[in-house]
Order: structure tokens, then sequence, then C-alpha cells
């Protein structure tokens, strides 16, 4: 690229920046649930194990939901289209249609969604979050009998992936990409991390950045996430490099002491796939994308194309997004559904056996298992 067009390239970022910067400060619109006479959710299959899993948490919901389906209190709306092919075809990470059909929706349960190496089209996942500001990535990991009760807070519309897709080729041979990191945009989920610490009763929130090194940004966050821990003087405050974090969730002598975290957007993907694998592995984990309007529910993982390939997909475990599904009951104030979801969960998983191989059970019979406790 020549110098002036990378100079343009990058004032035009600034500028989409600085806007975006604007938007969060002046940011309003909050769903109350408790006040809607109707919710809308959204289902989403994906691609990959994603239309296997999502079928099944559609056949959970039927039999759930059952009774506010019918007396017309919840609508769920199933989605098509935003599917690798068709975004391929259309050349959009998320084709305008699909968007319309899920604004139409107060919270969406999504299958995960390939992303391609390289090249320009961006993660549906990101877009999503961008479109729908859904800032809050927050993904629990439970392991009760080895006393772990951690829940992540992870920073989900700045950092490196916000301008993931714009970063630039300068020479042949050398390539830069962005970090971004705003006030408004750290105190949003700081905020959200120290609510829910005092609302759950939880004592300590750790803050993960790498302020050593990525000084500007990381620094920024750090220090916006102290400023509102001002806020909390009940709440402990603990500041973490994420390397030695990695480190301390498989150090059986210090994690069970861990029980929030707060975390910049890309050391949280890393380090909630590590939690997630602690847990018993990325198929049992849930994630939530929650913002102001809209919340987005999903798998921690992704599509597993290679289940696919070798013929697997049905031994997908869909755990993971039942957890997620429990979250949106959570989220949607049906709180004793989503108890409900979450014992059978556990009670399914100790009947079943889920090696994601032939011999295995496969998604269906998990959810036939799940669905006697229901
Ligand atoms: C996750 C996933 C996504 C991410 C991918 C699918 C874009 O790894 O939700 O953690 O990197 O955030
Ligand atoms: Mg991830």
């Amino acid at each position: 690229m020549e110098n002036i067009a990378i100079t343009k390239h990058f004032n035009n970022l600034v500028k989409e920046q600085i806007e975006r910067n604007e938007r969060i400060k002046n940011q309003s619109h909050k769903t109350d649930f408790s006040k809607k006479d109707k919710i809308v959710i959204g289902l989403v299959n994906g691609d990959g194990i994603g239309p296997i899993i999502v079928n099944e948490a559609k056949r959970v919901i039927d039999k759930l939901l059952k009774n506010d389906i019918e007396k017309g209190k919840i609508e769920i709306k199933e989605i098509s289209g935003l599917t690798i092919e068709n975004r391929i075809k259309l050349n959009k990470s998320v084709p305008d249609n699909v968007l319309l059909e899920l604004k139409s929706c107060d919270v969406i349960l999504k299958g995960p969604t390939t992303t391609p190496h390289g090249g320009t089209l961006e993660s549906a996942n990101v877009t999503l979050r961008r479109e729908l500001d859904l800032f809050a990535n927050v993904r629990p990991v439970k392991i009760p009998e080895k006393n772990i009760d951690w829940t992540f807070f992870r920073e989900n519309s700045e950092g490196e992936y916000v301008l993931g897709s714009k970063g630039i080729d300068i020479t042949p041979d050398m390539a830069i990409d962005f970090k971004i990191t705003t006030v408004a945009g750290t105190r949003r989920i700081a905020k959200a991390a120290f609510d829910y610490a005092k609302n759950n009763g939880k004592k300590r929130v750790a803050i993960v950045t790498k302020a050593n090194i990525i000084k500007h940004t990381d620094g920024m966050f750090s220090s916006v996430c102290h400023e509102v821990a001002q806020e909390y003087p009940e709440i402990e405050v603990s500041d973490w490099y994420v390397d030695i974090m990695a480190a301390n969730l498989i150090n059986k002598s210090i994690r069970n002491s861990f029980e929030v975290f707060l975390l910049p957007n890309l050391y949280g993907d890393i380090i909630t796939d590590e939690a997630a694998q602690v847990q018993g592995g990325v198929g049992t984990a849930g994630s939530a994308n929650i913002g102001e309007r809209y919340a987005m529910f999903e798998a921690i993982h992704g599509s597993a194309p290679r289940m696919i390939e070798e013929g697997l997909g049905e031994y997908a475990n869909p755990e993971s997004i039942l957890r997620a599904l429990v979250m949106l009951l959570e989220h949607i104030l049906y709180t004793d559904k989503a108890k409900a979801l979450q014992n059978a969960i556990i009670k399914a998983e100790e009947i079943s056996n889920m090696t994601g191989e032939k011999g295995g059970n496969t998604a269906k019979e998990f959810t036939d298992n799940l669905l006697k406790f229901i």
C-alpha cells in the first residue's frame, strides 16, 4: 500500500472509532423483561454441528416453555440464512435480511458460525456483537466438586476484535493490526462485572491484562476498572497479567480463590477456553453476549467442521448450547425454568456418555436423557 493510502485508511479507522465511542457514551435503551408482554426468542442454526445442537435446544425449549409459547408470552422465531455458504455468496458476514430479523428479537440463541481464515469476511460473531452492541461476554465455569465457581466478564466489543478485519498490509512483507480501548467501553463491562459480584454475593474481582507491555490500551482498561471498583468498596480487587492467570487456572493451590474475572476481549477469549477445558471441555460451557437492548446466547465452542467431515456430527455435545439456554432463561427472568434446566443438564450428564465419537451417545440421546427430567 502507498503511504498516502495507509494514512487515509488509518484516518478513516480513527474517525469510525471516535464515532463509536460517542455512540457508547450516549447509549440509553435498556430492555426491561419484567415489563414485557411478549418476548421474542430468535433461533439461529449456524454452521457445522450448529444445526444439530440448535435442533436439540429447540426440543428442550418446546417442552420447557410449552405453556408460555401457547399463551403467546413467548414467540420462537427460527432465522435462516446465517450460513457460511450464504455469507460467502453475498460477501456479507451477516446478510442484511438476517440482521433485520435478528433485530426483531429480544434474545437470540445462536449455533456456532464458521469464520474463514484470512481474507476480509469478518466473523459473524464479531459483526453481531458489534451490530447489536453486545458488550458483555459472560461465561460461567462451575465445578462444584472441585470448589470452582468462576464467572468471566470478557469485554466483547473492543480490543483487538473491533478492527480485526481492518488491519493493513503495509508492504507484502509487513502487516499491522490495531487494538482499541475506550473509557466508556471499559466502564460498562467493569460495571457489569462488579454489579454481578455485588448482586451474587461474590467478594473478589480479578482484573486481567498485559498492561506491563500493552501500556496504553491495557493500561486504560486496568485504570478504568480500578476507578469503577471504588464504587464497590466491599469487593476486593486484584490485578493479574494474562500469562500468569493462564497458569493460575491450572494451579490447584490458588484457583479456588478466584470468583469474578474482568478481562479485555482477546485475553477473555483465550482464558475462557482454558477455563472451559478445566470444566471438562469447550463443549461444556455456555456463553452470553449481553447488551442494553439485545442479548445473544451461544455455545463457547466453534462449528467443529472436522466432526462433520468425519461423519461424527450427530455425536456433537449439545450441553454447551443448553447451558447458553440456561443463561438466556435467567436473562429474561425465567429463573425457575433456568434452574430446572440447569438441574436436568447435570442429571443428563451423569447418565450420558458424550465422547464426540461413535460408541458414545449422540446429541439426540443426550437430549432424550435430559427431557426425562423436565
Ligand atoms: C468465542 C469464539 C469467537 C471469538 C470466534 C468464533 C469469533 O472463539 O466466542 O470465544 O473469538 O470471540
Ligand atoms: Mg473463543
